[in-house]
């Protein structure tokens, strides 16, 4: 199968999936009453649009021509809006703070949430991070890490700066990891820097059995054109699961997008009375004591 590239870079199909959380950021932020102001992610996919276009790759395709399901659209930028508040809100109560955003693929975070004093790392697999190397600038306070989170080797930039209070962000990204990888990572979080903070989406695990898998591939592959390795593998019941993984992980609090007073989900709104959708895909905060 053709690999894709992007920026002259080979990128792998879970890679790209950061264009299509981009694009969702930039469509949105164009749009009337937007919920997200994103203008670097509109600068980038201007850069971007020429490649996409005129690749052969069909989701590349359809990226260019903004052709993106709106619900789509307007779930991801809910989501990046509420992370965003997320640190904004860790920011006020430690003035120290340092945050982690694990599998940032493309997100400008860092520009929407920058009060002047964060230390902020974006962490990505390596392809990713050669890719938004050519697109925006590191700094002393924005810092990228070119690694896999699996590979923990990553932790000892953060432990040498004996941070004073520690937020680990995972936003769309631990679905994509198999269950055993996602409980050592918590795990290894958890004993590396005490007291630190983690927000991560999780996937409900209920659909990651037949028929339902079914339903998400075909979601995930021939509405989205995914390719067929961005594939969700990971997912739990209930946020207070990880309190069962070891003594310590610590639920905080959880939220559900349908539940947001959001004018432009329209007619979804109805699902969130129905917890088998409301809870497909949610994002819980945990203190790993
Ligand atoms: C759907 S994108 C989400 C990007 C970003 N968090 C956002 O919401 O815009 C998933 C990201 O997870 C990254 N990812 C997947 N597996 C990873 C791994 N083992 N280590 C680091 N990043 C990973 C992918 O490269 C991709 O950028």
């Amino acid at each position: 199968m053709e690999i894709p590239k992007l920026l002259n870079t080979e990128i792998s199909d879970v890679a790209a999936t950061s264009l299509l959380t981009l694009y969702c950021h930039a469509l949105e932020s164009q749009s009337k009453d937007t919920i997200l102001d994103d203008p670097l992610a509109v600068e980038i996919t201007d850069k971007l649009n020429p490649e996409l276009s005129q690749s052969d790759n069909k989701f590349y395709q359809s990226l260019a021509k903004g052709k993106v399901e709106k619900k789509l659209v307007v779930h991801i930028a809910m989501r990046a809006k509420r992370y965003d508040d997320y640190v904004r809100n860790f920011l006020e109560r430690s003035h120290h703070g340092i945050v982690v955003n694990i599998g940032c693929g493309l997100d400008t975070r860092f520009h929407r949430i920058d009060n002047g004093k964060v230390i902020f790392y974006d962490l990505d697999l390596p392809e990713v991070i050669a890719v938004k190397r050519k697109l925006l600038p590191e700094t002393d306070r924005y810092r990228f890490i070119p690694s896999s989170v699996l590979n923990y080797e990553w932790m000892e930039a953060i432990t040498q700066l004996n941070p004073d209070s520690l937020l680990f962000l995972a936003e769309g990204v631990l679905m994509y990891l198999q269950e055993d990888e996602v409980k050592s990572l918590v795990l290894k979080l958890q004993s590396t820097f005490p007291g630190c903070e983690l927000i991560a989406e999780f996937f409900n695990a209920l659909w990651l059995k037949p028929p339902l898998q079914g339903i998400m591939n075909r979601k995930l592959q021939r509405d989205l054109h995914l390719g067929n390795d961005a594939t969700f593998k990971f997912g739990i019941r209930d946020s207070k699961d990880l309190e069962g993984w070891n003594p310590g992980i610590e639920f905080l609090d959880d939220w559900f997008y349908l539940d947001e007073p959001e004018n432009k989900l329209g007619l979804l709104r109805v699902l969130k009375d129905i917890p088998f959708f409301r809870k497909i895909q949610w994002t819980a905060r945990y203190k790993l004591n």
